[in-house]
């Protein structure tokens, strides 16, 4: 006999003889009632036994946690909460949990105690509600590129070069760390490493992306990246996966319609297909909600928004337009921010960056035509403005209760330009002959995007923090599972 699923049983609404089902306990309620979860769905089978029938000795091992196999009748349920139950007629219980020591139980854990224990967390509705939602987006991701044109590609993971020219990446070495060769300026001497020369983990796929877009016109790649920025917040992990498309003939314009179409589309996905799931992180929400003061509390629901987002343009908005309205802003005029914005050319801080999303537009907002010296060297120059200051054609998109959701721009395709940008940057012409090449041979206007999953997924789900969005979070200090 074949098992079934929760999930394919509970949208049964008919009467099944000797249905099989396998899963785990979650409760097992006056002796009779099993909530049985196997992960296909939020929701658990209840399972019906009369005690009568059954041995003692198996049932008491009936416990929270433990693997069991059930056949039954698929009836109408004569209880409140399900539409359908199974009155078992076989049990069999496939593997034990000792209820003394197993950390799952039937009771509120904190997300603390939760992320301790990793492994087992998914045995929670909102820890699998959570990762199940995770599992839609990035199938919706994957969707939307093919259906638009789009070419998946592989970017590699270790690197020679360090595409946003930041000191922040993990070394990849086989060398002894105890007894390295060394130069003779006492330098660890690198060409005898095991590329022969020093690299890294990526901390993005883009410029590699960029050779294939001058080729195949519209790719994306979809993988992990890695930052050793020693940043501990909510938003940060050291790995994180990053979606990245790049189109060939595309502006900066071109850029944002596509940012705003996809991040759109995937949030539609799950609101199709996601709904039981979405309605149990809104109630959860909403619990949490209420446990914080009145003004503090957040005016919509998950799902509404969500469905915000989906419904409403995104507002787009240039740097120095944000930087006037920043600057006439209430905290920075009673000095409330910890950066206090004086210049044109400051860099944005989240603080500045929520309050524009959240207390300013109240949607989501794409800052874009930033200052050239804060951001990479890649980005295309534009022509001095009417002061006379330099910016690039960078976008940033940000999120309410997120921040930076999506970092992108067009691309410098001017060789002479990036040249002198480079120089200007220290950045080695031998290390990237390969990307100015693509400058020298039918160079043309391009651009793209990155966007750090994890946080798509936090807004999706309405998780508060990014280690609660991925199944084993790499944090300082913590590479645990
Ligand atoms: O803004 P970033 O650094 O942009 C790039 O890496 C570009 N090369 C992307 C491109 O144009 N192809 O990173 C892109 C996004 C950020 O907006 C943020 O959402 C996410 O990646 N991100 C992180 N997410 C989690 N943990 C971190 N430490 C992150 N750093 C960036
Ligand atoms: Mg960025």
């Amino acid at each position: 006999m074949n098992s079934k699923t929760v999930a394919q049983l509970l949208s049964q609404n008919e009467t099944l003889q000797d249905v099989s089902v396998k899963g785990w306990v979650r409760t097992f309620r006056a002796n009779r009632f099993i909530a049985l979860n196997d992960g296909s769905t939020i929701n658990n089978m209840q399972c019906v036994v009369d005690f009568e029938n059954f041995d003692e000795a198996l049932l008491k091992r009936v416990t929270t946690g433990a693997a069991i196999h059930v056949i039954g009748e698929l009836v109408e349920s004569q209880g409140k909460g399900q539409s359908v139950e199974i009155v078992v007629k076989t049990l069999e219980v496939l593997g034990d949990s000792d209820p003394e020591t197993y950390p799952i139980q039937p009771k509120k854990h904190s997300f603390e105690f939760l992320r301790e224990n990793a492994h087992l967390r998914t045995r929670t509705s909102t820890f699998s509600a959570v990762m199940r939602l995770r599992s839609s987006l990035s199938f919706a991701v994957h969707k939307y590129f093919n259906e638009n044109g789009f070419n998946y590609m592989h970017t590699p993971i270790i690197t020679g070069s360090d595409a946003e020219g930041a000191g922040e990446m993990f070394k990849v070495s086989n060398l002894d760390a105890k007894n390295p060769p060394l130069n003779e300026d006492g330098s660890v001497n690198y060409k005898e490493d095991f590329f022969g020369k020093e690299t890294n983990l990526t901390v993005s796929g883009q410029l590699e992306a960029e050779t294939y877009a001058m080729s195949l016109g519209k790719v994306y790649t979809f993988g992990p990246t890695f930052r050793a920025e020693n940043s501990n917040t909510t938003r940060h992990l050291a790995e994180f996966w990053m979606i990245e498309p790049e189109v060939a003939f595309m502006d900066l314009d071109g850029n944002m319609d596509l940012a705003e179409d996809f991040m759109k589309s995937v949030l539609g996905y799950v609101l199709e297909n996601n709904k039981e799931d979405l309605e149990f992180l809104d109630n959860r929400l909403l619990q949490e909600e209420k446990t914080k003061p009145q003004a503090e509390r957040s005016t919509m629901s998950l799902i509404e928004k969500i469905k915000f987002v989906v419904d409403n343009n995104f507002k787009r908005v240039s740097y120095t337009e944000a930087i006037d309205i920043l600057r006439n802003s209430k905290p920075n005029k009673k000095k409330k921010f910890n950066y206090i914005i004086e210049e044109w050319g400051a860099d944005l801080q989240s603080e500045h960056e929520r309050f524009l999303v959240e207390k300013h537009f109240k949607c989501p907002v794409i800052l874009f035509d930033y200052p050239a010296n804060i951001k990479a060297f890649y980005m295309r120059l534009n022509e001095p403005d009417h002061e006379g200051r330099e910016t690039v054609r960078a976008m940033d998109i940000l999120f309410p209760g997120i921040g930076e959701m999506v970092g992108g721009s067009q691309r410098e395709e001017r060789l002479d330009v990036l040249k002198e940008k480079m120089k200007a940057l220290d950045i080695d012409e031998k290390e990237l002959w390969w990307y100015l090449d693509l400058r020298k041979y039918g160079t043309a206007v391009h651009s793209g995007f990155g966007l750090g999953f994890e946080r798509l997924v936090m807004f999706a789900t309405g998780m508060g923090n990014i280690r609660d969005v991925i199944p084993y979070p790499r944090t300082p200090q913590n590479a645990e599972f």
